[in-house]
């Protein structure tokens, strides 16, 4: 029942309060008879943003972002860039090996009939797609309802379930996964994602959470506890 609560206010909060992302307008398509070049596009856009996102904010990914997707709109145009190009509009974005992956990655999807699977194994096939992207693109893109976990949701997760274990302990994140995999919303897998990072990303800050504004502060053991600030909940991992 708990879970479900959760999941309900948590996607009302969000259905209100999301921010408007331009990878939001692409991937949140599911039209009644979409086409396969929606599809694509949907997926290849989460992935983009995704990656990006997982080394930067969000504030300054949607510039690149947007200049990204005017350059390469599809894996099919990705594929035929040089590395010097894609480096080059990465630049100030760092972890330049991210964006080789992504050029070798879009390559191999075109030489393998340039359809994007949609199950996070087969995802994580992909060059440079691990777990975190895979469940991304699988959730965002393809409505799987697979659990994607970054520093954001493993802070709300470990203050909702009131964890003390520290949350850079491999066995710990790996808890985490299975936690994020019990609470995803099966109906919107992917808004329910980007709900939770969402919500780690502003109201559940590492300081001074605003519990009071928080749609999940009924369902939340750490605040009950006032345990909201503990160090392991305020500790970037
Ligand atoms: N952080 C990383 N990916 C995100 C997303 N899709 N929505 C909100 N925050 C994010």
């Amino acid at each position: 029942y708990e879970t479900l609560q959760i999941r309900a206010s948590l996607l009302e909060w969000y259905d209100k309060n999301q921010r408007d992302l331009p990878w939001r307008k692409i991937s949140s398509g599911f039209g009644f008879k979409e086409d396969e070049d929606e599809r694509e596009k949907r997926a290849y856009a989460v992935w983009v943003s995704e990656v990006m996102l997982q080394q930067t904010r969000v504030s300054t990914v949607i510039d690149y972002f947007n200049r990204w997707m005017n350059k390469w709109p599809s894996i099919h145009h990705l594929a035929q860039a040089s590395l010097e190009e894609v480096n080059e509009m990465w630049a100030g974005l760092g972890y330049y090996r991210r964006v080789r992956f992504l050029l070798e990655g879009a390559k191999e999807l075109v030489q393998e009939g340039g359809r994007f699977p949609e199950t996070v194994s087969d995802l994580r096939k992909i060059k440079g797609i691990g777990e975190y992207t895979a469940g991304a693109i699988a959730s965002i893109a393809f409505k799987k309802a697979v659990p994607v976990v970054d520093g954001n949701v493993v802070r709300v997760i470990s203050r909702l379930k009131a964890i003390s274990a520290n949350p850079k302990d491999a066995v710990t994140i790996k808890s985490f996964w299975k936690l994020a995999g019990q609470l995803v919303d099966p109906c919107r897998p992917g808004n329910f994602n980007q709900a939770l990072m969402e919500l780690g990303s502003t109201l559940c800050s590492l300081s001074n959470p605003v519990c009071a504004a928080c749609p999940i502060s009924a369902q939340c053991h750490a605040l009950s506890l006032s345990r909201q600030n503990e160090s392991v909940h305020v500790t970037d991992y």
